[in-house]
């Protein structure tokens, strides 16, 4: 696997490699198996693969974990190595945002709810520079975790509204044998807090089960919540039926939905979601 730091590197790289089709599939690093799914969905989709990993400081609030944020380059670059990503692109901030960057792109609608809403510019942030990831590596397709279903989503709707030619590719959640969903964030749980928080998929499991069984979805959302509280969750952000391409809410169950939930376990925010068939 080779492993470039600037764009030229990564022109010159993309070259040499000769490829006809290539995936991409964008990361923060502190890498585990969940990104190793996108890179296995990767292969189904190309035939070099290519990962990034840049800790983007653009879509981290204020008072977020950018500065504590888990960097483990060596670990990752072994791990992507070991699952069969050919090449791995390594930006710095200056190469990513060089003096005088002035461009922020704003996905209306479907960012400003949920997420978008308790972490104000967090998806502008995001949508910028997966921006510039997909104009710099040119993949034929992009791979992105229905983990964070409402950042796939935002990330759909910029790509349709600005003609980027690529596939982008929605890859399910990994999880613990428990349940929990896999995430870089996991590490700053306790031993307690990891076990209380396997609640989340539980009350989503429950409220989804309770949905597609014909129980109201006010009803089946309050019970969640107060499940959530009842495990050791502190705070529940939200638990919300939503439709899967907008993210608008559901009071009644309706063509592609999804359940989505975030909540605080100690200092720890977690987010979680699940398909709803109707
Ligand atoms: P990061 O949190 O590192 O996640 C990188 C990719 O891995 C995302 O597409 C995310 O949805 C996916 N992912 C994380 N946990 C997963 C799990 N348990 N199962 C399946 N996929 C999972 O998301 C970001 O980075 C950034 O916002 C990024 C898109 C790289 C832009 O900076």
């Amino acid at each position: 696997m080779q492993i470039v730091r600037t764009s030229e590197e990564l022109t010159r790289a993309r070259a040499e490699i000769g490829v006809t089709r290539l995936a991409l599939v964008p990361t923060m690093g502190a890498l585990h198996p969940g990104h190793m799914a996108l890179i296995d969905a990767a292969k189904e989709h190309a035939d070099k693969v290519a990962a990034t990993i840049f800790v983007n400081p653009m879509q981290f609030g204020a008072n977020e974990d950018l500065d504590r944020y888990p960097r483990q380059e060596k670990a990752d670059a072994d791990l992507l190595a070991a699952t069969g990503c050919d090449l791995l692109w390594i930006p710095t901030v200056e190469d990513i945002y060089p003096n005088g960057f002035a461009t922020r792109i704003s996905v209306s609608g479907v960012s400003e709810s949920w997420e978008g809403e308790m972490r104000p510019s967090h998806f502008d942030g995001v949508a910028t520079v997966v921006a510039k990831l997909l104009l710099s590596a040119r993949p034929d397709a992009a791979l992105f975790g229905e983990k964070d279903f409402q950042q796939l989503a935002v990330i759909r709707r910029m790509v349709a509204d600005l003609n980027i030619p690529v596939e982008i590719v929605g890859v399910p959640t990994v999880r613990e044998a428990d349940g929990l969903a896999l995430s870089s964030r996991n590490v700053y749980l306790s031993a307690d807090e990891r076990q209380r928080a396997v609640g989340l998929p539980r009350a989503l499991d429950a409220a989804k089960r309770a949905i597609q069984a014909g129980q109201p979805v006010s009803a089946a959302l309050d019970e969640a919540t107060q499940a959530l509280l009842a495990c050791g969750f502190s705070g529940v952000d939200y638990v919300a039926l939503v439709d899967s391409a907008t993210l608008e809410p559901l009071d009644s169950p309706r063509g592609e939905m999804r359940l989505i939930a975030a909540a605080v376990m100690g200092l720890t925010r977690l987010i979680d979601n699940l398909p709803v068939a109707s």
